[in-house]
């Protein structure tokens, strides 16, 4: 009995050494690597039916129908698996995101690790992790790392086959926190996938990428030891340097608010006088503090206080994607 639909939950993550720029724009094979933490209490739920009387995939996002770019951007990857697989008949998508989509956080990777683990068990691929990865990343290059669980690492590979990421550590090595100040929250002018295409328009993103195994390595470490003082001073530093590079491209894109910068400034002051906190900021203007778990509620006390702050969310580190619920037809 061939199952008909299923549904798959993942959770967005947060780059701690980021992805931008490709090498391979159509195929999402990244510049360089990058290390990331899945969030758990953030979540996109998604299901995939299979219906013969579809004319074409139908998309539902938060309740409501999608058409435009959204959709096609869905139709493209479902397309390219279809073809890949040899399989054929359209789908209908139904996904909710528990955190708000306007907010700029990620939504497109749990999106993609969602959607990517639900059309494969649906179509009977039995795929590894590792192949689930390196499909999810046709999607969304970041979806990649919410695949697999906890802090994940995605190597750049030069092939679809070899470009997917896995996990360095689980999400209870450490269980670190991200709380997340929105200070913006309507979509971002430049999408990830624009600037991905524009970074290589600046002069800094060649050095950049040269020193990336460096960072890598520091940020590994740094979690495998769990050095909040050396992972906190990469991941700003990885930060700084990524939005060095969009400040700089052809033209500039910049994400940044006079708020963001606030934060970070009280982010800084805060680390200095011994609470365990970072920043870190993702294509767009809200700042992810990323801090330990005796820290974080003092550091959402210390943000609560600071002016421009729409809302804060927060989550501690998280699992990767997985099947919920297959049903049979009866
Ligand atoms: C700044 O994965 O969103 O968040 O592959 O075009 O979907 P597409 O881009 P996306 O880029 C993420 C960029 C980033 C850094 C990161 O998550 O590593």
């Amino acid at each position: 009995m061939k199952t008909y639909s299923v549904t798959a939950k993942a959770h967005p993550n947060i780059a701690f050494i980021k992805y931008w720029g490709n090498q391979d724009d159509s195929l999402r094979l990244p510049s360089n690597g990058s290390i990331s933490m899945n969030l758990a209490d953030l979540n996109t739920t998604t299901t995939v039916t299979r219906n013969p009387s579809l004319k074409s995939d139908h998309l539902e996002l938060n309740g409501a129908t999608q058409s435009g770019p959204t959709l096609r951007r869905i139709q493209q990857y479902l397309n390219l698996i279809r073809k890949i697989y040899k399989r054929d008949g359209f789908l209908e998508i139904i996904s909710t995101n528990d955190f708000p989509m306007s907010a700029g956080l990620a939504s497109s990777a749990s999106a993609f690790a969602a959607l990517s683990i639900a059309v494969a068990h649906l179509f009977d691929l039995h795929l590894s992790q590792i192949e689930l990865s390196a499909i999810a990343r046709l999607g969304s290059g970041s979806a990649c790392r919410s695949i697999p669980r906890g802090y994940c690492e995605w190597k750049t590979g030069s092939r679809h086959e070899d470009s997917y990421a896995t996990t360095i550590a689980h999400e209870h090595h450490w269980p670190l926190w991200d709380c997340i100040a929105v200070v913006e929250n309507k979509p971002k002018e430049v999408s990830s996938t624009k600037g991905h295409s524009m970074a290589d328009s600046s002069p800094l993103q060649q050095v950049r990428v040269m020193d990336t195994q460096r960072r890598l390595d520091i940020c590994r470490n740094a979690i495998i030891k769990k050095d909040f003082g050396a992972l906190s001073e990469i991941i700003e530093l990885d930060s700084n340097m990524m939005h060095a590079v969009m400040m700089t491209s052809t033209p500039p894109i910049l994400y940044w608010q006079p708020t963001s910068l606030l934060i970070m400034q009280e982010v800084k002051k805060m680390h200095q006088k011994g609470t365990a906190a970072a920043y870190t900021l993702d294509a767009g203007p809200n700042v992810h503090v990323i801090c330990t778990e005796e820290s974080y509620e003092k550091v959402e006390d210390n943000l609560r206080n600071i002016p421009g702050i729409i809302e804060i969310l927060k989550s501690p580190s998280g699992s990767g994607a997985s099947v919920i619920q297959p049903t049979s037809p009866n």
